[in-house]
């Protein structure tokens, strides 16, 4: 399974780097107005950055929502760095541009999913990877890590080559619960990762065995 970080923020980057566990990152326009980055130069130069700390695919969001709009955008995009990954969203045209898109060698992130049919097209048109959103189906009620499931079922059922990137992911049991599922990738920020990490047996097993060294 792929660990890649959902953030653009570039010390949060540098920090899960640091750790030796990052195979990707994945950002979204939300995330980039957080860390104050505006205008399409300073955009495209930030992508670039993280490609440049990061060893691995890099997700880069369209503005578009029209076919030749986002064409556009992730001609531009895919242009800036062999890592990026063009993010385009599951709707109409969404589907149409990853199909024109994987047909050029361009790798796709489909984003915003919510449903086994909308995963079912994305397979379908080709795309690199697809994106559940977890975290968002878990707020209005239904179960998120039981779509990662089904999806990774019925990818392995037709032999689809699309990977399952669980996104939307708010907390550290999301990560081992969308393994469990048979996740191919799971993107979130650093704190569910570094919670990971965590467990009092561990800590309270570690004083012991020192405090036993230092007698
Ligand atoms: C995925 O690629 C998205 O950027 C992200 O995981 C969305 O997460 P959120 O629902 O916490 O905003």
């Amino acid at each position: 399974m792929k660990f890649f970080i959902d953030t653009a923020n570039l010390d949060e980057i540098r920090e899960a780097m640091d750790l030796g566990i990052l195979d990707g990152v994945t950002t979204n326009p939300s995330l980039m107005a957080k860390e104050g980055i505006k205008g399409e130069e300073n955009i495209k130069k930030h992508y670039v950055d993280i490609c440049e700390i990061v060893d691995g695919d890099v997700s880069a969001e369209v503005i578009a929502t029209d076919f030749d709009g986002m064409i556009k955008e992730a001609e531009e995009l895919a242009a800036l760095h062999p890592q990026i990954v063009v993010k385009v969203p599951m709707i109409r045209d969404g589907v149409k541009a990853i199909k024109y898109l994987s047909s050029k060698g361009i790798k796709t992130n489909c984003t915003l999913v919510f449903s086994t049919g909308q995963a079912i097209l994305a397979a379908k048109a080709g795309a690199t990877y697809v994106s559940p959103f977890i975290g968002r189906l878990d707020d209005v009620s239904t179960e998120g890590v039981e779509l990662v499931a089904q999806i990774v079922d019925i990818y392995r059922y037709y032999d689809f080559d699309t990977q399952v990137l669980a996104a939307s992911i708010r907390h550290t049991m999301h990560i081992p619960q969308c393994a469990e599922a048979g996740a191919d990738v799971v993107t979130c920020p650093l704190k569910p990762i570094m919670g990971l990490l965590k467990h009092p047996l561990t800590d309270i097993g570690l004083e012991k065995f020192l405090a036993d060294h230092r007698k």
